[in-house]
């Protein structure tokens, strides 16, 4: 899979986003080794600090379902205008959960609408990871 056509997974994992506090809207696209992918979107709360990142969706729906070996992770992110983020980058906690279950080549990609998309390695964003 291409991460062009991964962005375009995450684009459509978007659409389900609940965000009407912050209204910005997250989807995210995990790939398995496999072939299979993960959808997730951000879902917010009133009480605020439940809010659920797209990334963690996507992630922890592949965990329940079995799964153990990934690939690649594409985030898309657009304000409550639709204005997209240019790019729109995983948080520290993201990164974080993403290092718990992701080795350290796993690439993440940035994308947004126009398909326009950049990749790093997780340990690029995450380097000097948290191990004990
Ligand atoms: N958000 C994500 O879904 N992923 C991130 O990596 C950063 C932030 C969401 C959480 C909240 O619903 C909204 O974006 C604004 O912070």
């Amino acid at each position: 899979m291409t991460p062009q056509e991964l962005v375009t997974c995450a684009l459509d994992a978007q659409k389900n986003a609940y965000a009407p506090y912050s209204g910005f809207r997250v989807g995210a696209a995990l790939l398995t080794k496999q072939g299979k992918v993960y959808l997730g979107c951000n879902i917010e709360n009133k009480s605020f600090s439940p809010t659920v990142c797209a990334e963690r969706v996507a992630l922890f729906s592949a965990i329940s379902a079995g799964e153990t070996d990934f690939t690649a992770l594409a985030v898309v992110g657009c304000d409550k205008d639709g204005v997209y983020k240019h790019f729109c980058t995983p948080c520290g906690v993201c990164r974080q959960v993403l290092s718990e279950f992701c080795a350290p080549g796993f690439q993440v990609i940035f994308g947004d609408d126009t398909l326009d998309c950049e990749a790093h390695t997780l340990q690029e964003l995450l380097p000097l990871a948290f191990d004990l």
